[in-house]
């Protein structure tokens, strides 16, 4: 008995060693962790549970039967975050560089299967040299089946990939259906075909870094959601944003006590508003004021930074957020902004979150680039998102309102449940003096003024839209964290379903 539980811990520790503590030297040079490193600061204290420790793969070919290694290049199994179940998978670069193999991917496979059974989230670290290239066509069959999961899996369990190494080719297609994803800078990147093959195709000299890093897939493509300094960052970053999700589509929102009262007034948004129509003020400074102890985790922060979108909590219950923000391109609507801001109500959508809409919108943006680019699509996307979803829906319009971007801002007409504006709120079909300048073209530039002063007397304002019932209430900016308090909580018992259909069919 003594004997085979020392064979046990004997193998266990051998499984510990990846690749071996060479690799693992490598690895830590290279400024990364170990799969098994980023799991003890990814999950609770010992609440890591392995499985499949002593899985190998079944290559032959290349000399491979003589080198295996315990697990296979993947470290798999589940554990909690705050108490909260996840299952989790991280590559182990130190073994065959983290490449998928045929076995590698049968383990992913399996602790999506247990997640999807019992209804908790999966967590991907991914950091993996692609395909197993000894394995050939095994490998990629491999991939499959990990994307098919990836995909029935989308709105039943939240999907989270933190990318801590190389990913590359079809790899990077399992991450970019999951729900978000983080990366590491100048440790992490992603690219379908990497520097050397785009030097050959299309002559461009790039790093791997500027072609698929975390700054250029969180600024520039809007691939992935948030860049950290190190592994340790991105994994602590990953255990907050866990908190603010349910842990399925079959689970309300995550509720954690709040000492913050609902009723908290703030007078300083009575004075956010600059007297300018044109001045800028940061939309951030509401969205913390109203939420929960000032907390916000923001996503995409450098993409498309013209809307904000990320998570807070009101009375301790996770909200989405989305806001145009007025300090960049004035807070317009254009086509990155639609896609980020669709993606994430979309996902607020299928598991129920609450979404709190923040609109300072001055229209779209006009453009040949804008148009040819296709904004008409892409503008739909966030249109489409916002008229499908049927969770709750508060909407507050702190200033501009104008054209076709009020009617997407989760208007009324778009079923929002609580649509309200402050005083300085101007909801209209444009701006006064682009208005006055088509009704009264060719007047003399004194006319123009007046008409204009006329224009904004009578239009500028959120009385027009409030007579009609298109605003519930103009209510005091200083209220706004009470009115939404009070509109979630009344709102909790909503029920609103869509016609059945199998799917529907999004301008994509
Ligand atoms: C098998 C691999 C491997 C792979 C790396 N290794 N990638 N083994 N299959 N794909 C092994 C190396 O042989 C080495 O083994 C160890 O991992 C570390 O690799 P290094 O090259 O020493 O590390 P580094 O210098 O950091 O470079 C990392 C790398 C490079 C950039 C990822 O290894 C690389 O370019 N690998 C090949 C990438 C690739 O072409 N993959 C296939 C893409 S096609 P030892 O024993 O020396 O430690 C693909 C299709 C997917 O992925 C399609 C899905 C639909």
């Amino acid at each position: 008995m003594t004997t085979t539980i020392a064979e046990l811990e004997r193998r266990r520790e051998a499984a510990r060693l990846g690749g071996g503590q060479k690799r693992i030297d490598a690895q830590h040079a290279k400024g990364r962790l170990t799969a098994r490193e980023r799991l003890a600061v990814l999950l609770d204290e010992d609440s890591f549970e392995e499985v499949d420790t002593f899985v190998e793969h079944n290559a032959t070919e290349f000399g491979m039967e003589a080198q295996k290694f315990p697990g296979d290049g993947v470290v798999t199994g589940s554990g909690t975050i705050n108490g909260r179940l996840v299952f989790v998978f991280a590559q182990d670069f130190t073994v065959f560089g983290g490449s998928l193999s045929e076995r590698h991917a049968q383990k992913i496979c399996k602790v999506m299967d247990a997640a999807m059974k019992v209804g908790a989230p999966v967590i991907g670290l991914n950091d993996s040299g692609g395909a197993r290239i000894q394995e050939g066509v095994a490998s990629l069959a491999g991939y499959a089946e990990v994307f098919q999961r990836n995909v029935l899996a989308s709105g039943v369990i939240p999907q989270i990939s933190l990318i801590m190494g190389p990913c590359a080719g079809g790899a990077v297609y399992s991450p970019a259906m999951t729900d978000f994803i983080f990366m590491v800078k100048d440790s992490s990147y992603m690219f379908v075909t990497g520097p050397e093959v785009v030097k050959t195709v299309t002559n461009e000299v790039v790093t791997q870094e500027e072609l698929g890093g975390a700054v250029t897939h969180t600024s520039r493509s809007g691939v992935a959601d948030v860049a950290f300094e190190n592994d340790i960052d991105a994994l602590l970053a990953a255990r907050e944003f866990f908190d603010f999700l349910p842990l399925s589509n079959r689970e309300s929102v995550p509720e954690r006590p709040s000492s913050d009262p609902a009723e908290r007034a703030d007078e300083s948004l009575d004075t956010l508003i600059p007297p300018s129509a044109n001045q800028p003020y940061d939309m951030h400074e509401l969205i913390r004021k109203v939420a929960d102890e000032g907390d916000f985790f923001e996503l995409q922060p450098n993409h498309a930074a013209n809307i904000i979108t990320g998570f807070c909590r009101i009375e301790g219950r996770t909200v989405g957020v989305v806001a145009n923000q007025p300090m960049v391109l004035a807070g317009v609507l254009d086509i990155n902004s639609s896609k980020k801001a669709a993606r994430f109500v979309r996902f607020c959508d299928a598991f129920e979150i609450p979404i709190l809409t923040f609109v300072d919108v001055p229209g779209f943006l006009p453009g040949v680039g804008q148009e040819h680019n296709g904004i008409i699509k892409h503008g739909a996307k966030l249109l489409f998102a916002y008229a499908e979803a049927t969770v709750p829906k508060i909407t507050v319009i702190t200033r501009k309102a104008y054209g076709g971007a009020y009617d997407v801002m989760a208007s009324k007409h778009l079923r929002g449940d609580l649509n309200y504006a402050w005083p300085t709120a101007e909801i209209a079909v444009m701006g006064a003096k682009g208005a006055v300048e088509i009704i009264f073209r060719g007047r003399t530039p004194e006319e123009i003024a007046e008409r204009t002063r006329e224009y904004e007397e009578r239009f500028a304002n959120p009385f027009v839209a409030a007579s009609m019932g298109f605003i519930d209430e103009v209510i005091m900016p200083h209220s706004t964290r009470r009115r939404v308090a009070l509109g979630l909580r009344k709102l909790r018992g909503k029920q609103l379903e869509n016609p059945w259909k199998k799917h529907d069919n999004i301008p994509l």
